[in-house]
Parts: C-alpha cells; structure tokens; sequence
C-alpha cells in the first residue's frame, strides 16, 4: 500500500488516500517518491481541478525526485537517483504527490551531478522554467553588460531561483514584488533595486526605457508594462501567469522599439533542453542557496499549503518530503 493525494471526480475533494500498488501502470518504471513539491500549477489542480486536470481520477503532483524500484526496460538501475518534471503528469497521468509513481522511463533525468534529490526538488518545476528562461535569454544574446535584468513575481518560486542564477551570472537584477514585506528577503538574495509590481500595471503602452531584459510570472498588466519600459532591442521571456491570462497591451513595444517577447513552456520541453537547464542549476547553485529560498514540509500539511499558496500567503519554493520520517 502507498499514499497519494487523490481526486476522485471533478465533485470530489482532494485527500491524502492509501491506494493498492495495483493500480499503478506495471509497464511504467517503479519510483520510490523521495521530494515533491507544491507549485502554483499544483495549488489550481487540487483546489479547483479544472483546467489543470485533463482525467479523473487523478493523482496530483507535476514534479518528484525518487529512487528508482524497478525498471522492466532497464534503462534505469534499481537505486538510480531521478527527477521528473511536466509531460503532463498530475494533468493527465498520475504525479508526484505520492510515495509511488510509475511513469515512463523516456520523462526520467538522472539526479544532476552535484545535486541530492532534495536540491532537485527545491528548484522542481519552477527552478527548470527559472533556468530555461535564463538561457533564452543568453541564447539571445543578452550578457551582464548589456543591461538590467527585471524578474516579477520576484518572492515566488520561479522568481526567486531566476534572481539566484541571474545574480551567480554577474547580471544587474531589479525584481517586481507585490508585497512590501518581501524587500528584505530579496535584498538578502543580491536584488539590486526592488519596484512595486503595481508600477507595471499602471505603466503606459510606451513608457521610460529601464531594462535590456525581463522574466516575466505574471501576465496580464504587469507583462504589458514589463515590455512598454524594456529597452529597445530588448527581450522579455513570458513564463507565467500569476496575475492573469490576459495581455493589455499593443503592438507599440514590437514595431516601435523591436522588443522580442518569447513564450516559454518548460513543461514539454525535449528532455535534451530539460537536461541542459539542470546542469546550469546544478552548476549555479549550492545547499545554502536552496535552503534560504525554500522551505521543507510533510506531505500531510499539503492541503494547507495549497490554500496558503493561491492566496500568495507563502514566499519562496516549498519542499513537500513524501517519505514519512
Ligand atoms: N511556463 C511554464 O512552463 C511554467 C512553469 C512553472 C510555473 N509557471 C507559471 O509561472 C507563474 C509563477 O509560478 P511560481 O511557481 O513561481 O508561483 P508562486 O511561487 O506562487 O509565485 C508567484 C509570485 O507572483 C506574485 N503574485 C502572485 N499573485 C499575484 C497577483 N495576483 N498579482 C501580482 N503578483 C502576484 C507573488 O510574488 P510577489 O509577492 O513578489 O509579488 C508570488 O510569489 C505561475 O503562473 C505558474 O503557473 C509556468
């Protein structure tokens, strides 16, 4: 028997549940769920299901880091260290939040040289879209002296491991918070200048050029006065939507300043591009980084947790351990 947070139905509520390993696919590899952690993708699923959630029932979870049981195509040593993130899993096949999964060995990684199973889950599915929107980025041509770097959403997950490898670079960041109270935290992390998120949302179509380069959570206003104040030539990596799906904008920032916007979705990414983002966290960042940025809880709390989440009560990545203690 294995736990696993469970949804039942589109009516059912979420609950931790002791399910038989008979349910699990036999044809999949057999992980031992060390780390999982709770994203904002997650929170959707498990409080409102829809859209997150393609079928039911539905086991949630979009990332995990294990040990690998067993492999019936021997790709993956019994013991191997592995990680998993996105190809649908928590959306469309059972996920992480659990302390079994079975899942198609062509979605496994091994464990990044340098990195626990931990480290790997304290970044998860945000730290792989912080990395892959960073090297968008560099892959475009930008380098610390062509100008500053704006994060929004700086205190989330996806901010905060973007300002970590950004600063690790050498790259002047600005980060975009929505709350006074995170400054401290952000300064503790090297942002350099701080702006209210609010200034985006209120920025005209074409405003004061203030940055070469932008990571964008949130969508929405914010994004479109990330692009209205970006440097002509400039480049903004849109990865998120914390603040909405819409975009109020026009295309004044592309035909009069040449800004590129680029969409980033890490989640189906090729497991090549997946590999070459974890090297680069890997190589970026240490224990005392991670630790500083996340915080670890038991799979118990999770329902808490998610709640907390959604209404931006929580700074940082949370780390669920699976495996009870
Ligand atoms: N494209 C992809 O493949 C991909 C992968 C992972 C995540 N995402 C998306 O990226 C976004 C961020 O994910 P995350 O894991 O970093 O989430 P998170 O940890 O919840 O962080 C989001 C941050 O955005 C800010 N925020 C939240 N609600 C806001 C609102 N209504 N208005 C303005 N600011 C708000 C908060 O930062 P402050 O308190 O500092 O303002 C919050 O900490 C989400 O939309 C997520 O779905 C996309």
């Amino acid at each position: 028997m294995f736990r696993a947070l469970l949804i039942n139905s589109e009516n059912d509520k979420p609950r931790i549940s002791e399910l038989s390993e008979d349910v699990l696919r036999r044809d999949g590899v057999l992980v031992k769920v060390e780390y999982s952690t709770l994203n904002y993708k997650d929170c959707l699923a498990i409080l409102h299901g829809k859209p997150i959630i393609r079928k039911y029932p539905m086991v949630t979870g979009i990332d995990f880091s294990g040990t690998v049981l067993n492999d019936p195509s021997s790709g993956f040593r019994e013991g191997s260290k592995v990680l998993m993130t996105g190809f649908g899993m928590g959306e469309k096949f059972w996920g992480g939040h659990s302390e079994l999964a079975s899942v198609d060995a062509s979605f496994l990684l091994n464990i990044p040289s340098g990195f626990t199973m931990k480290n790997a889950m304290q970044c998860g599915t945000a730290g792989l879209t912080a990395s892959m929107a960073l090297l968008k980025l560099r892959d475009f041509g930008l380098t610390p002296e062509s100008g500053k770097i704006l994060v929004t959403g700086a205190s989330g997950g996806v901010g905060t491991i973007s300002i970590l490898l950004l600063k690790k670079l050498g790259f002047h960041v600005i980060g975009a918070t929505s709350n006074k109270e995170n400054v401290e935290f952000l300064e503790n992390l090297g942002v350099q200048e701080i702006i209210e998120t609010s200034t985006l949302n209120s920025a005209k179509i074409l405003d004061q050029q203030k940055w070469i380069g932008a990571i964008d959570t949130l969508g929405s206003k914010a994004l479109a006065g990330v692009c209205a104040h970006t440097f002509a030539g400039g480049a903004v990596v849109a990865c998120g939507n914390a603040q909405g799906m819409d975009f109020p904008t026009s295309v004044a920032p592309f035909i009069l300043r040449g800004i590129n916007l680029f969409g980033l979705d890490s989640v189906y990414q090729t497991i090549a591009n997946k590999k070459r983002a974890w090297e680069l966290l890997a190589q970026c960042l240490t224990d005392y980084d991670l630790d500083n940025i996340s915080t670890e809880y038991q799979f118990k709390d999770i329902l808490d947790l998610a709640g907390r989440l959604i209404e931006n009560r929580v700074t940082g990545r949370l780390v669920l351990r699976i495996q009870e203690s």
